[in-house]
């Protein structure tokens, strides 16, 4: 069998993630997050935007102090100041990288920068020129691509490979695209791209029609080798794509994609919880991957199945994400089976089928009533069974 690829996982927690309204983070909690980010294998940490702030600074270089397995990056304009800041931050990290952005679509040039198109190709240049003074790993992204024009996405990315881009990275800023459109535009900006092979491809995509991760695999069928994203999706409006969500369908999915990454999948809920804990944000119940329900069967058909065979309903496994276990939830639409199976994992035998018959009756009541029936609840009506026979 040939090598697979290796898909570059690029974490902007502690960058995009940071810029979700109410999600700032101070120096030591990024620390923590990036030590985690570290357990879980990620290639890259964008730690920060070192000329945001002089925490911002900071907080970069004290992870770029920390982390010696990671990659940490900060964001910059393409600007001389910016970049200064930037290759100061990441100068203590073992591997560093300068991640140099500035806006190409029409909109964007005309209304925000107030730039004609040829004055922001020279400054994209500039700025991947400048970068490379403070280190030989840089990264270009022309922010809006996905709403940027193709050619002239081709001629800047061309000019910022020759200048020494060493990633090119295509950003959905405004989650505009959709995943057929979008795979096709990284299609056609790797064919048309002389220089292409160059550089890294990579995607960065947000989630305002919540189509983040599917944009970003779509755009890896497409050849792509770098994906950025960030833990339970956190980031500006709507977020980013979700880590979990692209490293597990890639993981589960490999007979799909000609790629894997090197994520330690066990640190995914650890980490999730701890940026949960830390920003506030908690995850919602049924979010993939790392959602409390995630991994939980109620329905009477599902725990039956999946306590015959697993993979009836489960495709991946919950301790492979960092769950202790898959979860049946006892409920209404339980069935005897999974009810049976959970009084003998809490060490409840019955001494008849009466008793179990008189106690399985007294569940599906008290389910009818409650929303989840605890172990506490078993014993209680389990007890009442058997005196009431
Ligand atoms: O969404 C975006 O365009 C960004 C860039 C800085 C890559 O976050
Ligand atoms: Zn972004």
């Amino acid at each position: 069998m040939s090598e697979r690829d290796r898909l570059i996982i690029f974490d902007t927690t502690l960058r995009d993630g940071e810029q979700s309204p109410g999600a700032s983070m101070t120096r030591e909690e990024k620390v923590r997050i990036a030590k985690a980010l570290e357990r879980l294998r990620v290639d890259v940490i964008e730690a920060g935007f070192p000329a945001a702030s002089r925490g911002d600074f900071e907080s970069v270089r004290a992870v770029a102090e920390t982390v010696r397995e990671s990659r940490v990056c900060g964001l910059a304009r393409a600007g001389e100041a910016d970049i200064d800041r930037a290759g100061e931050a990441i100068a203590p990290a073992a591997a560093g990288r300068i991640h140099t952005f500035i806006a190409t679509s029409p909109i964007h040039m005309e209304k925000k920068l107030q730039l004609p198109p040829e004055q922001v190709l020279q400054r994209a240049v500039a700025a991947v020129k400048h970068a490379r003074r403070y280190c030989d790993d840089v990264e270009f992204s022309p922010e809006d691509a996905g709403r940027s024009e193709p050619d002239f996405l081709c001629r800047i990315l061309e000019a910022v490979i020759d200048a020494g881009a060493t990633t090119v990275n295509i950003p959905d800023t405004v989650g505009y695209n959709m995943p057929a459109q979008f795979a096709a535009l990284i299609r056609d900006l790797r064919e048309r791209v002389p220089n292409a092979d160059k550089a890294v491809w990579s995607v960065h995509c947000h989630n305002d029609l919540g189509v983040a991760v599917a944009n970003s695999l779509a755009a890896v069928l497409s050849g792509a080798r770098q994906v950025e994203c960030t833990i339970n999706g956190l980031g500006e409006r709507a977020g980013n794509a979700s880590l979990e969500e692209v490293v597990m369908a890639v993981r589960t999915r490999q007979d799909f994609f000609p790629c894997d990454t090197r994520i330690e999948t066990r640190e995914i809920v650890p980490t999730s919880k701890l940026v949960a804990n830390i920003t506030g944000f908690q995850v919602q119940p049924n979010k993939a991957i790392v959602g409390i329900n995630a991994f939980a069967h109620e329905s009477g058909i599902h725990q039956d199945g999946v306590l015959k065979h697993r993979e009836t309903y489960e495709i991946m496994r919950a301790e492979d994400v960092g769950w202790g276990m898959n979860r049946m939830v006892l409920g209404k639409h339980s069935g005897r089976n999974a009810f049976r199976s959970r009084c003998a994992e809490i060490g409840i035998a019955f001494a008849s089928e009466a008793e179990l018959n008189e106690a399985f009756h007294r569940f599906k009541d008290l389910a009818d009533k409650k929303h989840e029936i605890f172990d506490e609840d078993l014993q209680a009506l389990v007890t009442e069974a058997a005196a009431a026979l």
